[in-house]
């Protein structure tokens, strides 16, 4: 499955032998899979030297062999608040313990993947740079932390990593002639992430009913003539566009010229600065390096003192849910020129979303599940970029650009058999969506339990069509939800979880998988919870042995999250 661990032993030649190790283990550390894309080729490059390679995500390494790695290079984001991803999170512990081997002998180099919008940025690779280190682990290559626009980082990475380890293993005369191996790798469509597919929106729906807080998109894109195929589990990423009277606000507060021509890419591309700012900048996010460069271009002497060390408190409170047009009007007046902006803002990043359809249920299509994000703050209403984007101005006939951002770690069992248990409250059902409509497609016999939950049963009952037409046919064996605001008391998925615990651990003793998606700060840790007071009271387990429990099922591909 995807999930085991990948060994790829290339062969020598068989007149020449090296000497010397020619074994390099890399580990990632992956939420959403683009630590274990960035390994794998990391991966593709060393065996084109001729390395045997063990890739492995973090967990499902055998630490006993920790002590014979001679290279070892670690690739690990971090999320949330500081934390590993959630197949980094054993080794990781594994690694800080007591229990660590020595690592002298072994050469290492981490690339950490985050966001400078976070305080614990690339905390996760930076803990494992220190650790390794630690245990004499020697540094060939400087850890390089990238930012939400990764590519170029992490290619350089890459490349240091690939220049180093041939300079240490020409030493062993290596022979050149039997490292040419075939660059294998998978067929891929030509859109990709620095490349994506204008896909064609077919439909958009508004998926919550009058009357209702929320407002969930239901979009249907085309993927017609892109090549480009999808899983259940997997994501898509949209390339959004800001907010046009966003923009304008920020130009006409700088008193600029929309109409101006600035450079935006690389290669010297150019375009008006109202596209500019609404294509290919983050407008809406403070981080500290664009404060600290912000202060060239202030005569507010206040932001200097802002972004100095002894002030880091004061620094997180105000890049908060604050964006540029706050920082502009705060610390005028301003010298900045719009020449200035490619140095200063970061590039409008990709959002993710987790596929809602199968593509055998729906041919050459993608559905998307996007909830719209609005709220107040410091003064002013605030607009998700990408869920107002999708909701307020994206028309059936737009094109959208986007890419398939495969998520091995999100993946239904391989045997169609095995029970299923699925928690999505909210846009969190989507992939469960995309599971059943798989499944719908194959025939699988399995038995599958969905705990929906939202706010109101009559307005906010996402897809209850699909779910009403699944139980009838028997793919889905039993749903449970969860309507918070429909009764005095609040009723969430796990609070449906717990009453019907002595079942669920049935389940769980027959094999059954979790996946679990949705929000991670309250809902899934919540549910977390429920799942070790359920396993704890119906398998009479003390809580160390019910942690022992989950961990297991984690590490067997048995409980599965997808949270943001
Ligand atoms: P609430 O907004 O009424 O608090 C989808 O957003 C659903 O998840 C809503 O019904 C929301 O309830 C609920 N929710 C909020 N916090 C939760 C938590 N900690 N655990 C589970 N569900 C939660």
């Amino acid at each position: 499955t995807a999930e085991a661990p990948i060994v790829t032993a290339e062969a020598p030649a068989a007149a020449a032998i090296p000497e010397g190790p020619k074994e390099a283990t890399i580990l990632f550390g992956s939420q959403t899979g683009n630590s274990q894309r960035l390994a794998g080729r990391l991966a593709d490059k060393l065996k084109g030297q001729g390395f045997e390679v063990t890739l492995s995500a973090m967990n499902k390494f055998k630490t006993n062999k920790l002590k014979e790695v001679s290279y070892l290079f670690i690739v690990a984001s971090t999320h949330g608040e500081g934390d590993p991803p959630d197949n980094a999170l054993t080794f990781y512990e594994f690694l800080n313990s007591k229990r660590a081997p020595k690592l002298e002998g072994a050469k290492f180099s981490v690339l950490a993947l985050g966001d400078t919008s976070y305080e614990f940025f690339c905390k996760t690779g930076a803990d494992f740079d220190t650790r390794l280190a630690e245990l004499g682990a020697e540094r060939i290559v400087d850890r390089v932390d990238c930012d939400v626009d990764f590519e170029d980082a992490a290619a350089a990475w890459i490349a240091s990593v690939n220049g180093a380890v041939s300079t240490a293993s020409a030493a062993s005369a290596a022979p050149q002639g039997a490292a040419v191996v075939s660059q294998a790798a998978a067929v891929e469509s030509e859109y990709t992430r620095a490349n994506p597919f204008m896909a064609e929106v077919l439909e958009t729906l508004n998926l919550n009913g009058r009357g209702s807080d929320r407002e969930t998109r239901h979009l249907e894109l085309s993927l017609e003539g892109s090549g480009l195929s999808y899983e259940p589990g997997d994501a898509v990423g949209v390339y959004p566009q800001n907010d046009p009277s966003l923009v304008e606000e920020i130009i006409s507060f700088l008193g600029w010229n929309s109409d101006e021509k600035v450079v935006t890419g690389k290669a010297g591309e150019t375009s008006t600065l109202r596209e500019a700012l609404l294509h290919h900048y983050e407008i809406t996010v403070l981080t500290k390096p664009l404060l600290e460069k912000a202060v060239a271009f202030s005569g507010n002497s206040k932001l200097a003192d802002l972004v100095k060390p002894e002030n880091k408190e004061d620094l997180k409170a105000y890049t908060n849910g604050r964006d540029l047009l706050d920082l502009l009007r705060d610390y005028a007046p301003w010298t900045i020129q719009a020449g200035d902006l490619a140095n200063l803002l970061r590039k409008l990043p990709p959002r993710l979303y987790s596929i809602a359809s199968s593509v055998n249920a729906h041919p050459e299509e993608v559905h998307l599940t996007i909830r719209k994000v609005e709220y107040e703050a410091h003064g002013r209403d605030r607009k998700g970029v990408c869920s107002v984007y999708t909701s307020e101005r994206l028309q059936p006939g737009d094109k959208l650009p986007i890419f398939i951002q495969q998520n091995p770690n999100f993946k239904p069992p391989v045997n169609s058999d095995t029970p299923v248990i699925m928690v999505g409250p909210g846009t969190g059902v989507a992939p469960f969506r995309a599971f059943m409509e798989e499944r719908e497609e194959s025939g699988a016999a399995g038995q599958t339990w969905l705990f929906y939950g939202d706010r109101h049963f009559v307005t906010d009952f996402l897809y209850q069509t699909d779910w009403q037409r699944m139980l009838k046919d028997g793919v889905l064996s039993k749903l449970d939800v969860a309507f918070s605001r429909d009764s005095d008391e609040k009723v969430y998925v796990q609070h449906r979880m717990l009453q019907n615990g002595e079942e669920l651990y049935k389940w769980l003793e027959n094999g059954a998988h979790v996946y679990v998606c949705g929000d991670e700060k309250h809902m899934a840790h919540d549910v977390q919870s429920a799942l070790l007071t359920i396993i704890g009271q119906y398998g009479g387990k003390s809580p160390e042995e019910a942690a022992a429990y989950l961990s297991q099922l984690q590490e067997q591909g048995r409980y599965q999250r997808d949270v943001y």
